[in-house]
């Protein structure tokens, strides 16, 4: 039998808050994703400021991450991570759409985030789901690099 042309790598990925038990795997992941990590008290006080904050688990447990606030009527997605070996399998995308969900359910009707300019993988991931660059920030970043400022309406249909 012939062989299928593509193939399709699903991942089954449970989301559920963050506890402040889930921080040290967070940091284990942060410090090897980013160049310019979050402290670990400053996940904390992430945390203890009740943003949103989301931790995805496979069999092997937490691969992936993400910290959003709400303002208002809008919400500020902070950071979406995913361990490195488990990047490019659908984690970030469930981790955003759990957020825009989550946001749905609050009434919230817009998202925003900003994003460095070199961040491909992150800025194809947000216009995958319908994320414009409305601006960019000069120099946003510490070490000069420009930061996109992107934006969604979230839809209530
Ligand atoms: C950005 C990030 C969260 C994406 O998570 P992920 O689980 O790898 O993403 P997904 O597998 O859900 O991919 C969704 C889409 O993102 C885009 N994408 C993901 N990885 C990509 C890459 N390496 N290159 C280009 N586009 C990429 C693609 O459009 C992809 O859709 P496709 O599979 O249909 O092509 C992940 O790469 C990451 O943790 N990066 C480091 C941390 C970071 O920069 N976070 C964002 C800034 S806050």
């Amino acid at each position: 039998m012939k062989a299928p042309i593509n193939s399709y790598i699903v991942v089954m990925v449970t989301i559920r808050t963050m506890a402040e038990s889930d921080l040290p795997a967070v940091k284990g992941i942060e410090d090897v994703v980013f160049t310019d990590p979050w402290s670990f008290q400053q996940l904390r006080e992430e945390l203890e400021q009740k943003a949103l904050a989301f931790v995805a688990e496979d069999e092997e447990g937490l691969v992936g991450y993400a910290f959003a606030r709400p303002i208002i009527d809008q919400v500020e997605i902070l950071s979406i991570a995913v361990a490195r070996h488990k990047q490019g399998k659908g984690t970030g995308t469930v981790l955003l759409d759990y957020i825009i969900a989550y946001a749905r359910t609050q009434g919230i009707g817009k998202a925003f985030l900003e994003v460095r300019v070199s961040n491909t993988a992150a800025i194809n991931l947000y216009k995958l789901k319908l994320f414009q660059v409305l601006s960019t920030r000069k120099g946003y970043y510490s070490d000069g690099e420009d930061a996109f400022v992107m934006e969604k309406t979230i839809d209530f249909a």
